[in-house]
């Protein structure tokens, strides 16, 4: 862990509150209680840990910060700030400069018709890992929540699946890091494997044919193709971007079902209804804590932060705002009166996670296809304490569940 940073001067000392997402002992033990306490703090706090940065609580200026380039620049996201050199397209791209990148990504890579056999194959791959469990037993976030985005995505890129623990051997380094160091080092690491894996696939165009590799070969930007060093910085995002994070939704949307009979009954009574409450499900158990850098001195909601202060946008703290939100912690699959609740899960403006098709699907067919086969879904009777991983996302260290099997 790293030691807290210095108070810089222009920050008052009665907006200072500790916060490690990261590391902190209390998060790991109760996430979503904790996040939630956060109600008590100044609307904006500015915390010593992680490098030092501002943590932003209301939910609609949390939405300001992801939305607003002009006084948010997305060209440094991580927290703490990372070695710049490794760039995210089009995530490290502010407009205009990233709409053109991310409109090309957009319509080739995550058409209707690139994504055409995603609801056949990853109910295939959610089958087949369910059958590889044992009788009536599963430790889920190392048999499933971690194998399935990756292998629905390898699928997708037309990649051999066999490269599945290479890529989550960096993958756990960039997320799971609780140093800057280590999660540079994760990206390092990253960063060779995609540019080998690159140069294998473009130096032989036949392989991965209908891919989401080769609509990313084959896209233009502008009329010209995307130079190399484009192609890999939108491959690693697309790594990075979409395997994790799906891999910690599950977590702890499958910890919820398994302790809350009554919400499980529900949706193996009306599976219908699951698009519906999954969306109430991402709002009460957010996961991603994106950065911003402050594009100039500016006084935001009352507090005056200097260019280049890192300013948090929690998308957990967003779902637990009580004056957004009446009980936030409540699971309430009829919040939204029958319609989809609008939440902050996959952030906002130009940013909006462009996967957030993939992963609500991953997770609708995760619980219409798992639920129906895991009867009287419990955690496992030994378990000592289920926790919070630490790192950069919330995601559960491990998640021991049993069901009943017939006969
Ligand atoms: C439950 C799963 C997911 C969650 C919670 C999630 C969350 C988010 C959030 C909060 C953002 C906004 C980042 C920002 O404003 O800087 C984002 C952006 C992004 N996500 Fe996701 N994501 C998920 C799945 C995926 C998947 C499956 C992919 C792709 C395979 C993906 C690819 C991306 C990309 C490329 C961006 C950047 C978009 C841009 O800058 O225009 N995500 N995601």
């Amino acid at each position: 862990m790293n030691a807290p940073a210095p108070i810089p001067d222009h920050v008052p000392a009665e907006l200072v509150v500790p916060f490690d997402f990261r590391n902190d002992e209390a998060i790991r033990q109760d996430p979503y209680g904790y996040i939630a306490g956060l109600k008590d703090c100044p609307d904006i706090f500015f915390s010593p840990d992680l490098g030092g940065y501002w943590v932003v609580r209301p939910s609609a200026a949390i939405g300001e910060v992801f939305s607003d380039h002009e006084r948010f620049t997305a060209t440094s996201l991580a927290i703490p700030k990372r070695d710049s050199s490794v760039v995210l397209i089009p995530n490290n791209f502010d407009p205009p400069k990233h709409t053109k990148y991310r409109k090309a990504m957009a319509n080739s890579l995550f058409s209707p018709r690139a994504l055409a056999t995603i609801d056949a194959d990853t109910r295939d791959f959610t089958l087949k890992l369910f059958e590889a469990f044992a009788p009536g037993r599963c430790e889920f976030v190392s048999e499933f929540a971690y194998k399935l985005p990756i292998d629905t995505f390898l699928n997708l890129m037309g990649a051999d699946l066999s490269l599945r623990d290479q890529c989550l051997s960096w993958i756990k380094l960039i997320f799971r890091g609780r140093t800057v160091e280590e999660t540079n080092q994760g990206f390092i690491e990253a960063y060779t494997w995609v540019s080998q894996w690159l140069e294998e696939q473009l130096a032989d165009p036949s392989r991965n044919s209908g891919s989401m590799f080769q609509a990313l070969a084959q896209m233009t930007i502008d009329g010209e193709k995307p130079a190399f060093d484009d192609l890999r910085a939108m491959t690693l995002m697309l790594f990075s971007g979409g395997l994790d994070t799906i891999t910690s939704q599950m977590t702890h949307i499958m910890r919820f079902l398994a302790e809350s009979p009554a919400h499980r009954q529900y949706l193996l009574d009306k599976p219908e209804e699951i698009p519906v409450a999954l969306e109430e499900l991402l709002r009460r158990f957010g996961i991603s804590f994106i950065g911003r850098a402050a594009a100039k001195d500016q006084t935001f909601h009352g507090v005056f932060m200097k260019q280049g202060d890192v300013v948090c946008a929690g998308t957990p703290i967003a779902g637990l705002d009580p004056d957004e939100w009446e009980d936030p912690l409540a699971v309430d699959f009829q919040r939204g009166g029958g319609k989809r609740v609008k939440h902050l899960g996959f952030g906002a403006g130009p940013h909006l996670c462009i996967g957030a098709y993939l992963a609500r699907k991953q997770l609708t067919i995760m619980m219409e296809e798992l639920l129906l086969r895991m009867p009287n879904l419990r955690i496992a009777a030994d378990t000592e304490a289920i926790e919070n991983a630490a790192g950069a996302t919330m995601m559960l260290r491990s998640l021991p569940l049993e069901w009943d099997v017939a006969g």
